[in-house]
């Protein structure tokens, strides 16, 4: 069935595939889970296993993918992060595994997201391998932060490029409301159309059709905000606790508003959604603030990524709370 020449509807979606398991795909595969999708959720990048995994005999990236699923769909992931499942037993609507050993099953998905590091070379990687076993009416989007989209379809076959957009939640993806869709010059609008339905209807989201700039619109905006509040709180001696009452609650803001929110979003992949406007920006006075600030470097050098890791600006120590930065 091709998009063209047949009106499609969203609830024809049952079956999903999301590819990266981290933060933002296993949300994602729990938010398609509630929508009642079937999803295969698929990571790539296998890691040291535990004693006690290997004990089990589990492979890397099926360790890998069964623990952050686990841990998202429990909200075990820390505080700040909610359990993403309506349900805790629809973990049975996803399936785990390793891309390597399941490409061939996304030949089955109606809807491929593909939300692994934001790097333009490893998605284009995978967007090759996706373009090997999709089916010509299976579509394909991405969940990059703001990566030129034209640039991660580059090469592709023409159907994958008709089927491929920009689908960029925001964390937790099931309690966030907004979905930027973005497409490029090569999108079908029968693919945006049923995207925006499906986001709409089915996944209870807002959206906002964006253009294929730095970082889209939430992004650009947001991050120039978090670039400065970090560089005055810095410059002011201010605490993050401060920074956060300051720019939260005082402002009408979630406690979130800042340092929290910076652990929840990773600040791995803050460092490159910084990078990504500096080096794509053609003014100079944005390129100034974005750049990289040097407690981001050095928090990320040490491994502090934020929730993720245990560890960010504020530390986690066996379930309590407390600040450094
Ligand atoms: P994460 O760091 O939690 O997970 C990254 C995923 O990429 C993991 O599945 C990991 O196994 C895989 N990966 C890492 N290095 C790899 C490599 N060299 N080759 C292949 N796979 C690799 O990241 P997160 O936060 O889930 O971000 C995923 C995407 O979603 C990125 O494009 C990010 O910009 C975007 N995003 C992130 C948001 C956030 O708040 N964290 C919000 C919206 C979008």
């Amino acid at each position: 069935m091709t998009i063209q020449g047949s009106r499609r509807s969203a609830s024809l979606i049952r079956r999903a595939a999301v590819i990266g398991s981290g933060v933002m795909g296993a949300g994602i595969a729990a938010h398609l889970a509630n929508a009642g999708m079937r999803v295969l959720l698929l990571d790539v990048v296998p890691q040291a296993l535990t004693a006690e995994e290997e004990k089990q005999g589990l492979t890397l990236a099926d360790a890998r993918v069964r623990n952050r699923l686990a841990a998202a769909a429990v909200g075990r992931m820390g505080k700040a992060q909610p359990a993403q499942l309506y349900d805790p037993a629809w973990t049975a609507r996803i399936m785990p595994g390793n891309l390597a050993d399941h490409a061939a099953e996304l030949g089955e998905a109606d809807w491929i997201v593909e939300a692994v590091v934001e790097r333009l070379d490893v998605k284009r990687e995978v967007f090759a391998a996706v373009d090997a076993h999709r089916r010509p009416d299976t579509i394909v989007t991405t969940n990059t932060s703001g990566l030129s989209a034209a640039s991660m379809a580059e090469g592709r076959s023409e159907s994958f490029r008709r089927h491929f957009a920009v689908t960029h939640f925001f964390n937790p993806p099931r309690y966030m409301k907004l979905v930027e869709i973005v497409p490029t010059a090569d999108t079908a609008p029968e693919v945006v159309s049923l995207l925006r339905e499906a986001c709409e209807k089915r996944l209870g989201k807002g959206v906002v059709i964006a253009k294929d700039t730095p970082n889209f619109i939430a992004n650009r905006i947001g991050t120039f905000g978090m670039l400065v509040t970090l560089e005055d709180t810095l410059g002011y001696g201010l605490t993050v606790e401060e920074a956060d009452a300051l720019t939260g609650p005082a402002m009408g803001r979630p406690k979130t508003a800042t340092f929290r929110m910076l652990d929840l979003v990773g600040l791995d992949t803050l460092l490159h959604v910084v990078d990504n406007v500096r080096e794509r920006s053609e003014n100079p006075g944005e390129r100034a603030v974005f750049a990289r600030p040097a407690v981001l470097e050095r928090l990320v050098a040490g491994g502090r990524t934020g929730e993720k890791a245990g560890a960010g600006f504020y530390r986690k120590i066996k379930g309590k709370n407390g600040s450094e930065i």
